[in-house]
């Protein structure tokens, strides 16, 4: 979750390195986050263009940005190691290996901070409905990106992908990289996220049936992805898992 309180404490912490003042006399940091799109907004393709547009409008600098593969070792004991044990553990590992990711270091004045607030909510439903996750995330905890969550949190993310997976280059135009992914993507057709939620929401009250529902949603990818079908199949199933869990947790409650 957003640690808001060691934000509030670092601006007041006026030891802090890197520091700045802006004209309202807030302290600014100049920090950096690991963003990576989830293979929801990597399969999507034009979601995942408009998310990377969203970030570079805001004004954050791109040290890195390219395509991952973790293993799904990595994502399980080294990326997402803390949420072990929860009920959502083995679906988010096997979500955010579904596809490959795309990986981004961003930089700026308070950036954790803020893309956490360009993304809002974790649960797509709780989300504002301005927001990226609010608008672009399917449903539940398929969100469209991930962010680390503090300062503290964005060191060791950096530490444990820079070792592992991504190789940054010197002197490489990472941000001419991504204005290419945007131009590539941004017009590339796109069906509307609320087909997506109905579809859930229909497969959670027995609407329709699991086969019924994959059928529906590889349709809507394939509608909006040049991602070859295994993938999309694959994801159309964590879709279908994810809606079936959250009736499970609201039948339990
Ligand atoms: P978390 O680190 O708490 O959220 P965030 O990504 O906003 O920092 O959770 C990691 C991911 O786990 C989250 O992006 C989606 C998934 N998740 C669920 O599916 N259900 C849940 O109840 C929670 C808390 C997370």
């Amino acid at each position: 979750m957003w640690d808001i309180d060691k934000k509030l404490s670092n601006h007041i912490d006026s030891s802090y390195s890197g520091q700045d003042r802006d004209k309202r006399g807030t302290i600014n940091m100049t920090e950096d986050v690991l963003v990576f799109l989830k293979p929801d907004a990597v399969i999507r393709r034009y979601i995942g263009a408009r998310t990377i547009k969203e970030f570079l409008d805001a004004g954050f600098k791109i040290g890195y940005f390219g395509e991952a593969y973790p293993s799904k070792e990595f994502i399980e004991t080294k990326h997402y190691a803390q949420h072990k044990g929860e009920f959502f553990y083995d679906w988010l590992v096997d979500y955010v290996t579904s596809s490959h990711l795309l990986v981004f270091i961003l930089t700026g004045d308070d950036v954790i901070c803020e893309v956490r607030k360009l993304l809002d909510a974790t649960i797509t439903e709780n989300a504002d409905c301005n927001s990226i996750r609010g608008r672009y995330g399917i449903f539940g905890g398929i969100n469209v990106a991930h962010a680390s969550d503090s300062a503290e949190n964005g060191k060791r993310e950096l530490n444990i992908w820079k070792k592992d997976v991504i190789k940054i280059e010197r002197n490489y135009d990472y941000t001419e990289r991504a204005d290419a992914y945007i131009n590539k993507y941004i017009n590339f057709s796109m069906v509307d996220t609320i087909r997506y939620r109905e579809i859930s929401k229909q497969l959670m009250n027995e609407k329709i049936n699991e086969k019924e529902a994959k059928y529906l949603f590889v349709n809507l990818l394939s509608k909006e992805s040049d991602l070859n079908r295994e993938i999309i199949s694959r994801f159309a199933e964590i879709m279908i898992r994810n809606a079936l869990s959250r009736k499970e947790k609201v039948v339990e409650q």
